[in-house]
């Protein structure tokens, strides 16, 4: 199971993959706003830093704009993958891209069916959102389900189910419990993982002990 860092902030990815949990990174413009850093240089210090692939987002929504943008960062570093919100230019920008042998992550997938468009275009992964949808009450990891369904009842589909928008440790869970290729996590939620308070009694316990056995 592949554990993106869903962040733009260099400490953070830095920190996540010394727990080896930095098997990828996504930005998104608002991640790289949040970043509050020059975009290219921030994106080169991620490239530089993991060996996994790094989402770039383009901003145009245009086919022109969109493959301009794609293509210039994808010459940035070889493991930028060209993050595409699913829109008919952008899908066939995927489609044009994965032609010229450039991965690409369609993003802001909220239904099972674009995720078969992503697929068939090409995308090497794609970021379905459960976050969001459960905002709007309807069960984000529903999606999750449905997609790896489709996407094993045809294994010519080979486009890679990362979880994005996800807020707490349980999208985690249930993401692992469906079978979807991987996640991807604020900092803030990899930390949550590792906590769990019968951890942290038992380590006093032993502790405790430890000092009877010393004196
Ligand atoms: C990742 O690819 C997405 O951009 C990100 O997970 C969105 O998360 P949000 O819904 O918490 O903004």
């Amino acid at each position: 199971m592949k554990f993106f860092v869903d962040s733009a902030d260099i400490n953070e990815i830095k920190k996540a993959k010394k727990l080896g949990l930095a098997d990828g990174v996504t930005t998104n413009p608002t991640l790289i706003m949040k970043s509050g850093r020059d975009f290219k240089k921030t994106v080169l210090e991620i490239t530089d830093s993991i060996e996994g692939p790094v989402a770039v987002e383009p901003v145009s929504k245009d086919f022109k704009g969109i493959m301009e943008e794609g293509e210039k960062y994808a010459s940035w570093a070889e493991n930028v993958t060209v993050k595409i919100p699913i829109t008919t230019p952008g899908l066939q920008a995927v489609k044009e891209l994965n032609n010229q042998g450039i991965s690409t992550t369609v993003t802001l997938i909220f239904s099972p069916t674009q995720s078969i468009l992503a697929a068939k275009a090409g995308a090497e992964y794609i970021c379905p959102f459960v976050g969001r949808l459960d905002d709007i009450s309807s069960p984000g990891m529903d999606l999750i389900s449905e997609i790896v369904t489709i996407f094993d009842n045809y294994p010519d589909l080979t486009t890679e189910i990362i979880v994005a928008s996800i807020r707490n440790p349980l999208h985690i869970l249930d993401s692992a419990l469906m079978g979807a290729d991987g996640v991807t996590i604020p900092y803030g939620v990899m930390e949550k993982l590792v906590k769990h308070p019968l951890t942290d009694i038992g380590i006093d316990k032993f502790l405790k002990d430890w000092e009877k056995v010393k004196s």
